[in-house]
């Protein structure tokens, strides 16, 4: 119960100094510390010096009462009050802590005082009195006018009477006061010291994070130009190295984004005036292919109407089968270009055969086509399939297109929950550094929309070629990350 009470407590401590500012922390230890140390060393400098004062005052009694008691042998047994009066007088002068000095007989009576006018207090008499075979006695009274020693010696063994010293504190007190003023003046100076070395402490200290919260903002509102000085060799130093280091990188990587941000705009504008021109060309081959061929049919079809002759018409069917053959063929071409609908019906591996099949048919150039790790009837996550096959189906293109090859191998391979494809051309090659840095500025998308499609996956692209060395093309997919996303088909097939 207890414990929990102290937790509460130093819960509630933390929570009031956590919640002000690292200022006021490094003030407020400095201030603080420097004050109770200050404080501390005076208190224990005040105790020690009164405590030896004292003990200086009691021995300065006994030493002046032995004395006067010394000398006062001599002319009490002559009975020279007057010479004893003077003596007492004499001592009182000299020691100016001494607050008074008389001496009795052995009987008791005051033989000479230093009381003056004022009289002898009678209480004085019997407070303090040496015991037989003692050589002194000292008492501590307590009067108005503050402590006083009250020091008795005897003189011949008492057979003469005995001297009595009082020493007043009022001189150690003093004595105390003036310390005391001047530690005090001191503690002072000090705590001025100390407030000017935690101004400047805290200055030092708080300066740098002040900039690094400053900078932390903004770069938190998006704006990574910020950078911090590094003021000192220390850890504040080396987080601001840090956090410059962080910057540059975000302010990298932000551009980056910006970049492939910009590529993908350009990408996306590349792929809906590509869908644009396709289907112009495919109105086009619509209306100057396929409608000419119906025409043609209707026309053909209206003559057999009134055509009597049967040669004559059996020749027409002929002619209006091959024109019906014809037009069948277009539409297959254009609903195959259209989209890969096979992929669907027969997988990669029998589309890209059958592709590879066209394609050898139509550029005369030798296609190898191989797979290892999986079967013609296998099939893949469909956005693994769709985006292999665009990919083949670029990477053709261009070959046909630029390398000139006689020449193109293409090898499909899956393991390890990987799908890879090599495609290699014998063809002319060209500067693929400069062609993917450049590319995307002259709208040459086909490369970048392979990347892109891998990358959407997970995967990724890579294009090695020299000019005259031909090119190949890496594709590796992975085939987790796709099934995870086998249901969401995703649109440019
Ligand atoms: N196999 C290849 N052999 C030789 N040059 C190639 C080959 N593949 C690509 N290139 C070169 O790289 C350039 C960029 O190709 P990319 O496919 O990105 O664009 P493109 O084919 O010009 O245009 P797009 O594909 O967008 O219609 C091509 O213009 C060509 O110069
Ligand atoms: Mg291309």
């Amino acid at each position: 119960m207890n414990w929990l009470r102290h937790r509460k407590w130093i819960a509630h401590l933390w929570g009031w100094a956590g919640a002000v500012s690292i200022r006021t922390k490094i003030f407020g230890i400095v201030l603080g510390s420097t004050l109770l140390l200050s404080l501390g060393f005076t208190v224990q400098v005040r105790l020690a010096l009164a405590n030896f004062l004292q003990g200086e005052a009691r021995a300065q009694g006994t030493s002046i009462a032995r004395d006067v008691a010394a000398r006062s042998a001599d002319l009490i047994l002559i009975n020279d009050l007057y010479s004893l009066h003077q003596l007492l007088n004499e001592i009182q002068t000299n020691y100016a802590n001494v607050r008074y000095v008389f001496v009795v007989d052995p009987q008791g009576q005051v033989l000479a005082h230093t009381f003056g006018n004022t009289g002898f207090p009678l209480s004085l008499l019997n407070i303090n009195q040496v015991s037989p075979g003692e050589f002194q006695s000292t008492k501590v009274l307590q009067t108005d006018e503050g402590l006083v020693w009250d020091v008795a010696v005897p003189i011949f063994d008492g057979k003469a009477g005995t001297v009595r010293v009082g020493i007043s504190d009022a001189q150690i007190h003093k004595t105390l006061q003036m310390l005391t003023s001047q530690l005090l003046y001191t503690v002072v100076l000090v705590l001025v010291g100390s407030l000017l070395a935690a101004t400047s402490l805290t200055w030092i200290l708080t300066r740098p994070i002040l900039n690094l919260v400053e900078a932390t903002g903004k770069i938190a509102q998006g704006d990574f130009s910020p950078r911090v000085a590094r003021w000192a060799n220390d850890e504040i130093g080396d987080l601001a190295v840090a956090f410059n280091q962080m910057a540059d990188e975000l302010s990298r990587t932000d551009e980056l984004r910006r970049e492939r941000e910009q590529l993908r705009r350009q990408l996306l504008e590349g792929v809906i005036s590509a869908q644009e021109d396709e289907r112009r060309r495919i109105s086009r081959e619509l209306h100057d292919g396929t409608s000419q061929s119906l025409t043609s049919l209707i026309v053909g079809l209206r003559m057999l109407e009134t055509e009597s002759d049967l040669e004559k018409v059996s020749q027409q069917a002929h002619t209006l089968r091959e024109v019906v053959r014809q037009t069948l063929e277009e539409i297959h071409g254009l609903a195959v270009q259209l989209r890969p609908s096979i992929l669907d019906d027969i997988g990669l591996v029998a589309a890209l055969e059958h592709y590879a099949h066209e394609y050898q048919n139509r550029f005369q150039i030798g296609i190898d086509f191989q797979t290892l790790g999986l079967d013609a009837k296998q099939r893949l996550p469909a956005p693994v399939e769709t985006s292999i096959y665009r990919i083949v189906q670029e990477a053709l293109t261009n070959a046909a297109k630029y390398a000139q090859a006689k020449h193109i191998s293409i090898l499909l391979k899956q393991s390890q929950g990987m799908v890879s494809t090599i495609i290699e051309d014998d063809g002319g090659g060209f500067d693929a550094a400069h062609i993917l840095r450049t590319g995307l500025k002259e709208s040459k998308l086909g490369l970048y929309g392979m990347q892109e499609r891998a990358s959407l996956l997970g995967g990724q692209v890579v294009i090695e070629s020299t000019p005259g060395h031909g090119t190949t093309i890496y594709v590796r997919i992975p085939l987790e990350r796709a099934t995870n996303a086998k249901n969401t088909r995703h649109a440019g097939r």
